[in-house]
């Protein structure tokens, strides 16, 4: 099978390359546009059994030349922090739907399968005393630019199934952690500045919720979905891992042998979702799909270990992210 994956260098998109290569017999491409976000290094071990395309997932031609040569396309491209979709947001807006749109336009020229990856960040927030988990049915409410942008090329995929029979399948999945996470988001922030020997940032009160998942988990749900998945449908991805943030943050400071209380409050986020959890029924009961990583502790301490052991990937881009958060005082 011939696999078009977009996003390929960033942190899902390599782990679902990686993966791939080690458990199915298929010829990958990569289309990548090496983002801030992306990076060469995390295909190392990989590259000699891939195809490299460095392009934009927003150009027609290239998209149209790749996807006429593909059985499947794998869409993870995207802009994907929230923190950079409210200072400047142009770029979600660009890549994320537009970038979409062409895809949707070449896999309908050229009749190729096509699975979208997406967020439960679409369905809004929850309130943190209520019992209640986002599904397949919740109404879309994003907060963010970044969910925004995401919840409309959604939206798309769902308009090019129905009105022009598309085959395409889509996935919403909670918050990932794992090797390859850029520095920029919570956990990797947290292990590499306590490497460096500062203190966790925590935003507000550090009472939110995200509902944890490990990168391989998301993964093999998505083949599950790309395998025996129903045409057109939406399938949420999630593994039971309800944590607030200041748990996570004692965590990370407990394994790696410092105080549990050893952070710092900084200024909340614009617009801060409240709490994310996902109700995954849907992937148990219909497509037999459970996750493999149940210890949220023990994929955090395996985690910790990937960035002790790998700072050559994450150093090149840590000062640019601290100084970014150094603009607003986060
Ligand atoms: P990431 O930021 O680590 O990687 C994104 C990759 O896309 C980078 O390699 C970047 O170079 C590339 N890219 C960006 N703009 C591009 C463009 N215009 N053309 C081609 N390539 C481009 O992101 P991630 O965390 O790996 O997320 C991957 C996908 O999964 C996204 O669609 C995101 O919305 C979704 N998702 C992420 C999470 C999470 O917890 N990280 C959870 C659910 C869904
Ligand atoms: O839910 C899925 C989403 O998870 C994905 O769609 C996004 O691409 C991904 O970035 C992630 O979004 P979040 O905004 O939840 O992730 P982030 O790592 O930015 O932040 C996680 C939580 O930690 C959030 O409540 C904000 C908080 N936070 C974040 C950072 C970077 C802190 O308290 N301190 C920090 O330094």
């Amino acid at each position: 099978m011939r696999v078009l994956v977009t996003g390929g260098a960033g942190f899902i998109g390599s782990n679902f390359v990686h993966r791939t290569l080690a458990t199915r017999d298929a010829e990958v491409t990569v289309l990548d546009a090496l983002t801030y976000a992306g990076s060469l290094s995390s295909l190392d071990g990989v590259r000699d059994a891939v195809r490299f395309v460095e392009g934009d997932v927003a150009d027609a031609a290239l998209v149209d030349s790749l996807v006429a040569h593909a059985d499947l396309v794998v869409h993870f491209a995207a802009e994907s922090h929230n923190d950079n979709s409210l200072a400047s947001p142009g770029a979600f807006v660009q890549t994320n739907v537009v970038g979409t749109y062409e895809l949707l336009e070449a896999v309908r020229r050229h009749g190729v399968r096509y699975h979208h990856i997406s967020t439960d960040e679409v369905y809004g927030d929850l309130a943190l005393d209520s019992p209640e988990r986002f599904t397949e049915a919740t109404p879309y409410n994003p907060s963010s630019p970044y969910s925004s942008t995401k919840g409309a090329s959604d939206l798309l995929v769902r308009a090019w199934v129905r009105s022009f029979g598309i085959e395409a399948t889509i996935s919403n999945c909670s918050n990932n952690y794992g090797p390859r996470q850029h520095v920029e988001k919570f956990i990797p922030r947290q292990i590499t500045e306590i490497l460096d020997g500062r203190r966790p940032r925590l935003y507000g009160d550090g009472l939110n919720v995200r509902d944890w998942i490990h990168v391989d988990d998301h993964n093999d749900a998505v083949w599950a979905i790309i395998d025996r998945g129903v045409m057109g449908e939406t399938y949420l991805i999630g593994a039971d891992g309800e944590v607030d943030n200041v748990t996570v943050v004692r965590s990370v400071l407990a394994a790696m042998g410092r105080s549990p209380d050893d952070f710092e409050h900084v200024p909340d986020r614009a617009g801060h979702d409240r709490r994310y959890a996902i109700d995954w029924s849907r992937l148990r009961d219909e497509l037999g799909w459970q996750p493999r990583y149940w210890d949220f502790r023990s994929g955090l301490a395996a985690t910790i270990d990937w960035y002790r052991d790998n700072e050559a990937w994450w150093r090149p881009m840590k000062a640019a992210t601290e100084a970014k958060y150094a603009r607003t005082g986060q």
